[in-house]
């Protein structure tokens, strides 16, 4: 296992995209990004005082039918990696943000090149400026007013992945909807701006997706962006 550190760099998933000769669990960790990549095109701001960190995992490890549970498990790492770390109620928004006291305070980007998965993770640990988005973030610091050492949080969480991929499905889909921020909630599922359905969100299901029931019946979502009504 590899550790590259660097001040900035454009995207910790980009760098470890583009290094040759990968091995599994190789890590890029930056403390600042200039292009840090979300899900679905959207830039994340990456501020001093966040965990920003890619690791890689060789396909032949993770079968290609599981694509969609790699997301599950990392989030499972971070929920766990947190939860070391400081004993708070994280939850678990699928398809993967993790949410303390209904703000999010990580993110995660799972992208697959060649036979690579790149799982992208960024923690708001010591930052506090949320700038207009302060409604909807949160961090560590922002909850207890203590500072972390970032580079042990993101060693405890990558060590939580190495756990995690040894349990059977189950036992992840069991700890993940125990953990599911959804769970009950009215939702709005939307792709590419365009609301595809509207109900309540009940379990992820046994092959990654998420159950809405709409019309009391059970529909399964493999994708989409997940609005709350409230
Ligand atoms: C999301 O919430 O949409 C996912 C955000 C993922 C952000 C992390 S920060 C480290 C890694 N590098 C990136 O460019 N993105 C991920």
């Amino acid at each position: 296992m590899k550790i590259i550190k660097l001040d900035e760099v454009d995207s910790t998933n980009t760098y470890l995209k583009n290094l040759q000769d990968k091995n599994d669990y190789d890590t890029v960790i930056a403390l600042s990004q200039t292009q840090g990549r979300g899900r679905r095109g959207n830039t994340w701001i990456s501020q001093n005082g966040m965990a920003l960190f890619s690791f890689c995992i060789e396909e032949n490890n993770i079968s290609q039918e599981d694509y969609i549970k790699v997301p599950l498990m990392a989030g499972i790492a971070v929920l766990r990696g947190l939860y070391c770390v400081e004993k708070l109620d994280y939850k678990f928004k699928w398809t993967n943000d993790i949410y303390l006291e209904d703000k999010k305070i990580s993110g995660i980007l799972v992208e697959k090149i060649c036979n690579y998965f790149i799982i992208g993770i960024g923690i708001n640990v010591n930052n506090i400026d949320f700038g207009n988005i302060s409604d909807i973030a949160t961090s560590l610091r922002n909850t207890t007013q203590k500072y972390y050492n970032i580079d042990d949080i993101i060693l405890t969480v990558i060590n939580e992945f190495k756990n995690v991929i040894k349990l059977e499905w189950s036992e992840i889909l069991s700890e993940i909807n125990n953990k599911n921020y959804l769970l009950n909630k009215e939702i709005e599922v939307v792709k590419m701006g365009e609301n595809i359905g509207r109900g309540i969100a009940r379990n992820i299901s046994q092959d990654g997706s998420l159950e809405v029931l709409i019309n009391n019946k059970i529909e399964n979502y493999y994708i989409g962006e997940i609005h709350i009504k409230r």
